[in-house]
């Protein structure tokens, strides 16, 4: 199984890990069946998302689909973090291999869980403005 050099990169070295302590909001999934933890920390100005953390407890793939899923969606607007599927998180670091698919469903699972406190928080349904949070299908592994 071969990582391109960006997912060794953003495994060796990810960007925006830690925690935001006044999160505006914050979304945990997992995936129970290799047991890997995502949790993801949104602060939000108006409609932007201004900053992002993460702590991810997993694998490599999971890592580094985190980091750059906060790469992708810091300084944007919420309605287009939504937007952001776990495939452009995958174009984004030049691939991952068919067994790590799964690994950046969790990245985009985390990033509309986070959006969904965020407006629980404000006392807004997130159903209709988040929409479904994916199931992992284009996965080729055993895991599911
Ligand atoms: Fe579990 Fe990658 S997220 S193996």
């Amino acid at each position: 199984m071969a990582y391109s050099e960006k997912v060794m990169d953003h495994f060796a070295n990810p960007r925006n890990v830690g925690e935001i302590p006044d999160a505006s909001g914050i979304g945990e999934v997992g995936n129970p069946k290799c047991g890997d933890i995502m949790r993801m920390y949104i602060k939000v100005d108006g409609d932007v998302i201004s900053d992002v953390k993460f702590k991810t407890f997993g694998c490599g793939a999971a890592i580094a689909t985190s980091s750059m899923a906060t790469e992708l969606i810091k300084g944007k607007k919420i309605e287009d973090a939504l937007k952001l599927t776990n495939k452009a998180v995958m174009e984004a670091l030049d691939g991952l291999p068919a067994v790590k698919v799964h690994c950046s469903v969790l990245a985009e699972q985390a990033i509309k869980a986070a959006v969904s406190d965020y407006y629980k928080k404000k006392g807004i349904d997130p159903a209709p403005l988040v929409g479904d949070i994916p199931e992992c299908e284009s996965c080729e592994c055993d895991l599911h």
